[in-house]
């Protein structure tokens, strides 16, 4: 007989689940920072007579791409106007950006860091004399009028290895610790059967018992984080499992959203970062607070100078900024690659090294410059331990002494998100306000229709990465979009009044879901190793193919970026078959099917990706993505959104041109 797929650990998938049924006002989807935000400013506004759900695939405490925690808070406004913010997202997203949502965001955001702080979040302060006081000392909090050590203009420094577990507490005392369901995985979303265009409900299962959840609600929130592991990866082999971004990000929000009708907004950005390489440590502190540049394989510093301003220019239509956008900074790298000028450096030598100089210059004493030195170096092994535990890992094992030598810089493999320094994602309503503009026609050219964070389904909001065309919110920003959206999920339910009924039944649900496992359970003891099987095939399988077809014709790390009108066709013909093989994976277990049920989300949002890709005719974000038969940043025909939306009815989809209008001044532009 064969063997089974895991004979420990994971709980065997049984043919027929359990199945539990919950009716709630309000669901929400996710468990990460916009989640968070959500669960704890909720019952605010609720009070106790509408039932709230929160639903996670994992476990709050560590889950979503906080999970790991952060050395930095990239968004805090403090003594910046919120116009600076939206102007620096624009620039940074090359001039195709919701500002209204923006500035919506930038005028929350701080409060939500001042609660993270009061959580007992540790923010690094500058003393009287201006040095850090790197969270360690005591110092007047940010409401008090502590001041933060900020790095660049926006991001301000933390101690924030239990970020997310400080988040997650507030939030799931706020919402009671019963109605935070951990480990369900939510499959899709449901439409209501009698009120067009309503969402109604969602279908998931454990991952830890074998039982299938179906949900009826009148309200929800999806929040499930951008998309992860849909390139292949830079790392191999046992590395596979390492990346940027958190790893069980399955690109949910996205396929779960968009399959629902819910119009999607700007699918063809995704987020190409730089990082050190095969750790994929963060670069921001060492850019930003340690001021280290870029070098490249010769020594050069390529990212200054003339040549570098004048191959900006050619894909900056309103001229040169203060801080070039971030794919035009991939751009210089990613040219000195292909030029044969690799491998790039981060110059931590030069960088720390000039820190000491500085000193010694004004005169310190050598026993106090030994101090500072030690400060230092620790700040910098902290930047690492905070966030990205395995760069500090590989520095260790390498030898690396960052004051000595350079370490190697890359980048990566691209990720779907919509709150770092990306803006793919679903297109919402703005905020009910005189300053968002009014537009005619269909909820997929308008700006606001109501409800703030409103997908164009009703009933269906969307928070963080979700949330498309408004980028560079990151961690705080993601909160305080939660903030926000718990607001108007409970003026949703209280404006509309309707008992949500689904159009399946909650076993015909349930067999959906299980398909995997009933296929693997008829079929397994076809051969001898459960893995291979002329029956099925196993969700492993199924996303490497996903991975090589992305990568070798959707402008993946193999052709550095560089995809045409030909090669993208190449690529969708192949995720249509991928999506008919897809339909025979099998899963032996819990874990397994959730894997399968992962692929199914990441194929369909890739879908969305290269699409997009497709109908754009130029090449909006060098660096991150090229087209070679459009190689241009062509702003007289494409300074505008392009917004697809999927018919569940009739299974088409539609992909138009949005006008994007400004709202914050455009002269001067930054
Ligand atoms: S992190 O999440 O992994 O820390 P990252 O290292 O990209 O992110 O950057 C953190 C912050 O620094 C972001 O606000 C980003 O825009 C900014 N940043 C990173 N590198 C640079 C740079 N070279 N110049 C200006 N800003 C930068």
């Amino acid at each position: 007989m064969a063997l089974p797929n895991k004979p420990m650990g994971e709980l065997p998938a049984i043919d027929n689940p359990e199945i539990v049924e919950h009716d709630v006002d309000v669901l929400i989807v996710g468990g990460g920072m916009a989640a968070c935000g959500a669960a704890f400013e909720i019952k605010k506004w609720a009070g106790d007579d509408l039932k709230i759900t929160l639903v996670d695939k994992a476990s709050m405490e560590r889950s979503g791409a906080v999970a790991q925690g952060l050395s930095a808070i990239n968004t805090y406004i403090g003594e910046n106007p919120i116009e600076d913010y939206v102007k620096m997202v624009r620039n940074d997203l090359m001039g195709v950006v919701r500002e209204d949502l923006i500035y919506d965001c930038g005028r929350h955001v701080d409060e939500s860091v001042k609660l993270f702080e009061e959580w007992g979040l540790p923010v690094w302060k500058k003393d009287a004399d201006g040095e850090n006081l790197d969270g360690s000392k005591p110092a007047p909090t940010l409401r008090e009028g502590g001041t933060p050590v900020r790095t660049g203009k926006w991001q301000i420094m933390i101690n924030g290895e239990s970020y997310k577990c400080i988040v997650a507490e507030p939030a799931k005392t706020a919402l009671g610790e019963d109605n935070c369901l951990e480990r369900i995985f939510i499959v899709k979303m449901l439409l209501d059967k009698n009120k067009a265009n309503q969402v109604a409900g969602a279908v998931g299962f454990s991952t830890r018992e074998n039982k299938v959840h179906v949900f009826r609600c009148r309200a929800a929130l999806v929040a499930c984080g951008g998309a992860v592991n849909i390139f292949r990866p830079r790392s191999t082999g046992e590395g596979k499992g390492r990346a940027w971004y958190p790893v069980w990000n399955a690109g949910s929000t996205y396929t779960m959203c968009g399959q629902v009708g819910a119009t999607m907004t700007m699918m063809e950005n995704r987020f190409t970062p730089a990082r050190f390489k095969d750790g994929y440590g963060p670069v921001g502190a060492w850019f930003l607070l340690f001021k280290a540049k870029v070098a490249n394989g010769l020594g050069d510093f390529y990212a200054m100078g003339d040549a570098a301003k004048e191959e900006l220019q050619k894909f900056m239509p309103y001229g040169a900024s203060a801080v070039t956008p971030t794919c035009l900074r991939n751009h210089l790298m990613v040219r000195e690659f292909i030029e044969g000028r690799g491998p790039i450096y981060m110059a931590t030598d030069v960088a720390l090294n000039a820190f000491l100089d500085e000193r010694r210059e004004a005169g310190m004493d050598e026993k106090s410059l030994k101090k500072f030195w030690k400060h230092l170096e620790s700040e910098a092994w902290e930047d690492f331990l905070d966030m990205s535990v395995g760069q500090a890992g590989l520095w260790a094992g390498a030898n690396i002494e960052p004051e000595k030598v350079g370490s190697e810089i890359m980048p990566t493999e691209p990720y779907l998100l919509g709150s770092h320094s990306g803006c793919c994602g679903i297109w919402t309503s703005g905020p009910d306000e005189d300053w968002v503009p009014s537009v005619d026609g269909s909820r997929a050219h308008q700006y606001k229709w109501g409800y703030n964070r409103m997908t164009t389904v009703d009933g269906l909001f969307t928070a963080g990465d979700g949330v498309g065309a408004s980028g560079h919110k990151f961690s705080s920003g993601a909160h305080a979009e939660g903030r926000i959206v718990a607001k108007q999920l409970v003026k949703f339910c209280r404006d509309n009044d309707f008992t949500p009924e689904l159009k399946q039944s909650a076993q015909e649900l349930a067999d959906e879901i299980y398909a995997p496992v009933k296929l693997y359970n008829q079929h397994v003891g076809a051969s001898t190793a459960a893995n291979v099987n002329p029956n099925y095939c196993k969700p492993a399988g199924i996303m490497m193919r996903l991975m090589k077809a992305t990568d070798e014709y959707g402008a993946g790390v193999a052709t550095y970026y560089m995809t045409s009108g030909k090669l993208l066709g190449i690529c969708m013909d192949l995720l249509q078959l991928l999506r008919e093989d897809a339909e025979k994976m099998a899963a032996g277990d819990l874990h397994e099917l959730m894997r399968a049920w992962e692929n199914y989300h990441r194929i369909w949002c890739v879908e969305m990706h290269i699409r997009h890709i497709q109908f754009r005719e130029e090449s909006r974000y060098p660096g991150f993505y090229y087209r070679s038969d459009f190689p241009n940043v062509d702003d007289e025909n494409w300074k505008c959104f392009v917004n697809s939306t999927f018919n569940p009815e009739t299974q088409e989809w539609l992909c138009e041109k949005v006008e994007c209008l400004n709202i914050v001044e455009t002269d001067p532009w930054l």
